[in-house]
């Protein structure tokens, strides 16, 4: 949600800001905009809509200038017009910001009452006269920023350009990331590594109400009014790496990445000449553990919902699993020496930090799962275990998650043997399925004609039910988050066994049943499933493997045979056909499937 970029450089700053912004879309936007700074004035050009409409604005009215700073915006205050896209502007400062400014309607009040007029309906807006108040008082820039930290309420991430001081920006962050970025003689800041990756690997990541004042020599970086050291470190990130290749789109990119990534995860967490799990330090002891917590919103909350299965039937170990937005809110009592695992590709998103940090007030040890090693959720946890999953810029998220469901597996398999409910044998039993499964990812990624044949009997439909018992249930939930958020077709998951308890007075011959049935411990309940969804006309599409389609397959308008697997690692595989699935039917009603509408792919806002 919302990215920012800026540069003091020694080029024109206008195309570099353009091309970082290209490398923040992934986050999703509804408008963007560019300010440089020319002579002693500041110049801008916004556009609503995709960056192609700033890109020929800019070409239309081409922008000057070695300072700037750029933004892509997801609306939050006010509509997604030019009017109020960013960057914000004064006859002092400009500024860009993602995040949200809580208290902007008593900052407005007061800025009113001093004769101020706002034109935007936006909380950025105030936050650019609140400076340029204390700049007209005669603060300095630096004490501008120090002072509006301390008015400013809520997560934000601001960049900011003053009039007439070409070799000055201040940046600032609480609760929302910023990066700053070290070149030769000129000096950057950006949302995130990604958004810098053309121009630098040399990154500095901002700590928690740091704010940080560069100028082409270098930087000064300041927590609470006093100046605080920041490592430098190298990014691995490249241009390169993200680009989409020969893809057409980063999705399927990054669904065909699987094998790989999955294998990445593996190798990082297990040993596959002993076939057991080899995990780091963590701080706390499986065997004593009363319960554990997974808060996670999205896909990573639902890989927490395959995570409670593996922990509970293999390691015996109470889970609560929940979604962040709720549970932060609900003041729910934790156990002494309980553990909480927060999950997140992004490491950002803002209700999966605060239960995150509730659990923490609670005494929890925090555990994180992300993706983002340098984000802030990793940061705040006592412990850390990276999905090695690479940069994922589809919004809809694939690889992130069938590598938290490879992280979680090694982490059940783990708990199960320090709990004593694991045998040697059935570790290693376990281990191989879970090295099996990148070559069956690879297997059910090139069944192309099947994906086809199941997406035709889906892509004219208006409701599409699917279904799954035991750890095929969170699959089934995101089979149909993953058609809702590509397609705009609507979908639900269910449990199977919950269907006839409501869900089953919807389906007729016009409503597509996608069924996950694995051959696994409760196939037979979702056979007989199945037989009722038959009974009433239903038009089932069923994924299961050869011998589960042989049995149900027969009145199936579609069907796809899965490999073989041991039911522990059915999730994973199960997951990858639903991806498909989603990505060729938004591909045949010709959706924009990296940058689903109105969706963000860090969720920084409440
Ligand atoms: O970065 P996170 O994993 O914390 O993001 C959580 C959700 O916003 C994310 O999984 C979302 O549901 C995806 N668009 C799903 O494809």
């Amino acid at each position: 949600m919302c990215g920012i970029i800026g540069i003091i450089g020694k080029r024109e700053v206008a195309p570099l800001l353009l091309e970082g912004l290209r490398r923040l879309e992934y986050r999703g936007y509804d408008s963007a905009g560019v300010a440089t700074l020319v002579g002693k004035g500041i110049e801008r050009r916004r556009a609503e809509g995709r960056l192609d409409n700033l890109a020929e604005r800019l070409e239309r009215e081409p922008l000057s200038g070695k300072t700037g700073i750029g933004h892509t915006r997801w609306a939050t205050h006010g509509r997604p017009t030019e009017r109020n896209a960013h960057p914000h502007a004064t006859d002092k400062v400009a500024i860009v910001h993602n995040g949200i400014i809580e208290n902007f309607h008593e900052l407005r009040d007061e800025l009113v009452a001093k004769g101020i007029r706002f034109e935007t309906d936006t909380d950025t807006e105030a936050v650019a006269h609140l400076l340029t108040v204390s700049l007209n008082d005669g603060a300095t820039p630096e004490q501008a920023m120090a002072d509006a930290m301390d008015r400013l309420r809520g997560a934000f991430s601001l960049a900011v350009v003053f009039a007439g001081q070409p070799d000055l920006m201040i940046g600032a962050r609480r609760g929302s990331p910023l990066a700053v970025g070290y070149g030769d003689g000129e000096m950057y800041i950006g949302t995130d590594a990604l958004a810098l990756a053309s121009l630098t690997r040399r990154i500095t990541y901002l700590e928690e109400d740091d704010w940080v004042v560069l100028s082409p020599q270098g930087v000064r970086i300041f927590n609470q009014r006093q100046p605080v050291e920041r490592p430098v470190k190298e990014t691995a990130l490249s241009g390169a790496l993200i680009g989409k290749g020969n893809y057409p789109h980063f999705m399927l990119k990054e669904i065909c990445e699987q094998p790989a990534v999955i294998g990445d995860t593996l190798q990082s967490f297990l040993n596959p000449l002993t076939r057991q799990v080899q995990l780091p330090k963590l701080p706390f002891d499986f065997a004593t553990v009363p319960k554990i917590t997974i808060v996670a919103c999205g896909t990573a909350y639902l890989a927490g919902l395959v995570a409670k299965y593996w922990f509970e039937s293999v390691a015996r170990l109470p889970v609560e699993v929940d979604i962040a937005s709720e549970f932060r809110y609900r003041a729910a009592p934790m156990p002494d020496g309980g553990v909480t695992i927060a999950i997140s590709q992004s490491g950002e998103t803002i209700d999966t930090l605060a239960a995150l940090q509730y659990a923490k007030s609670q005494g929890q040890i925090c555990l994180a799962i992300v993706n983002v090693l340098e984000s802030v959720i990793a940061r705040e946890s006592h412990a850390v275990l990276q999905t090695l999953a690479g940069p994922e810029i589809g919004v809809a998220s694939t690889k992130a998650f069938t590598t938290q469901l490879t992280v979680l597996a090694v982490l059940a398999i783990a708990a199960a043997r320090a709990r004593g409910k694991l045998t040697a044998e059935r570790e290693a039993q376990l281990c191989a399925a879970l090295i099996a499964t990148p070559a069956k990812v690879t297997e059910i990624i090139s069944q192309e004609d099947a994906i086809e044949r199941v997406a035709n009997a889906v892509v004219k439909a208006r409701d599409v039910l699917f279904l799954g018992r035991g750890s095929s249930y969170p699959i089934a939930l995101e089979g149909a988050l993953k058609l809702k958020e590509i397609s705009y077709i609507h979908a639900e998951g269910y449990a199977a066994g919950e269907m006839k308890h409501g869900p089953i007075a919807l389906i007729d011959e016009n409503v597509p049943v996608v069924v996950m049935a694995p051959l696994d411990e409760v196939f037979d309940k979702t056979a007989s499933n199945v037989e009722q969804v038959e009974a009433r006309g239903g038009k089932l599409v069923l994924f299961s493997n050869a011998s589960g389609i042989k049995r149900l397959g027969g009145r199936a308008v579609a069907s796809m045979a899965l490999p073989e697997t041991d039911p522990f690692t059915a999730p994973i595989l199960y997951a990858i056909p639903a991806q498909l699935l989603a990505y060729r039917v938004a591909v045949m009603k010709g959706t924009d499937v990296d940058k689903p509408r109105n969706l963000a792919k860090a969720v920084t806002v409440e």
